[in-house]
């Protein structure tokens, strides 16, 4: 039986913050939420998509551009959000880059931006927020997007499993530090699997290489063949939320079998095989 965490927060008349909302996992997110009746901040370093997006939704919705990478802009995001609503209910550190390349030749650029938007994107939305939910003295969610593969380290996509895998370990640290100051603040790891989105547009520094490109080609059909849409991936989310659960694996068919035989090859001492990413 899967340990829970009790209580969950409030939806209807809650308000939710999502960074990295202006495409893919976080449209759907945020259409979830104001379904459930929450009232909406969103957050994406491109404010034009991000506007656009903010037109096709109806209900109270603020649009705050933000870069997740500069705490300054995530301070002013937080003080947005408690201005216009007064409370935060859902905080979801949902904004992230791929970075594909063999991982000598990737531009320190690149790796930087990966570590950047994926690992201090998530720390500035804590140090912002959680100084605030603790003094509102209620139940709030910090939700952090890590993704399979801050479990399953891939080939070609080092930056991005070194910080998915530290998003899986700051997570986890907030989650006891909340635990051991008793505050009223849960956390959650969101573990996505494929999900169709635009990550994989643009995951290249200026000099690609063809095993790189190769390995995007395979991984963009990949999505378009198995990824959930957005608004599929969101429901499942809300469901584990509602369910009060830590661990986020919305698509455990993605995760179980591979974790199950990393762990094992650790326990037994065998070395990793290189395995077909295609088939996750
Ligand atoms: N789509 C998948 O299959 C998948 C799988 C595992 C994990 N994830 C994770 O899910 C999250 C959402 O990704 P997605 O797939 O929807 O990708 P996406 O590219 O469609 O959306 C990511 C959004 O984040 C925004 N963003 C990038 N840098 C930012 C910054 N510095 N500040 C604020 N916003 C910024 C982008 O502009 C974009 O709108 C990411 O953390 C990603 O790593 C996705």
């Amino acid at each position: 039986m899967t340990e829970t965490m009790g209580a969950s927060v409030q939806t209807n008349g809650g308000v939710a913050v999502i960074t990295g909302a202006a495409s893919g996992i976080g449209t759907g997110l945020a259409r979830k939420a104001l379904a459930l009746g929450m009232k909406l901040v969103i957050a994406d370093v491109r404010a034009e998509p991000l506007e656009a997006f903010a037109a096709t939704l109806d209900g109270e919705v603020l649009a705050v551009p933000t870069d997740v990478r500069d705490l300054t802009s995530v301070e002013a995001l937080a003080e947005a959000a408690y201005d216009r609503f007064g409370q935060v209910d859902m905080l979801f550190n949902n904004a992230g880059i791929m970075a594909t390349g063999f991982s000598w030749e990737i531009e320190p650029e690149l790796w930087n931006r990966a570590m950047s938007v994926n690992v201090d994107g998530v720390q500035n939305g804590i140090r912002a927020f959680v100084p605030r939910l603790l003094a509102a003295e209620r139940p709030a969610q910090i939700i952090n997007t890590a993704s399979v593969g801050g479990f399953l380290p891939a080939p070609l996509m080092a930056p991005y499993s070194v910080s998915k895998a530290a998003v899986v370990a700051l997570t986890e640290s907030l989650h006891y530090e909340l635990q051991m100051i008793g505050a009223p603040v849960r956390v959650s790891l969101l573990s996505p699997g494929p999900v169709k989105s635009g990550i994989f547009d643009d995951p290249f520094g200026p000099n690609v290489s063809p095993a790189a490109a190769a390995f995007v080609d395979t991984m963009r059909s990949m999505l378009n063949a198995n990824g959930l849409t957005p608004d599929e991936f969101a429901e499942l989310v809300y469901e584990g939320l509602a369910e009060g659960r830590y661990w986020l694996f919305p698509q455990p068919e993605t995760i179980d079998a591979p974790f199950q035989h990393r762990v094992a090859s650790m326990m037994d001492r065998v070395n990793p095989q290189l395995i077909d990413f295609s088939e996750l």
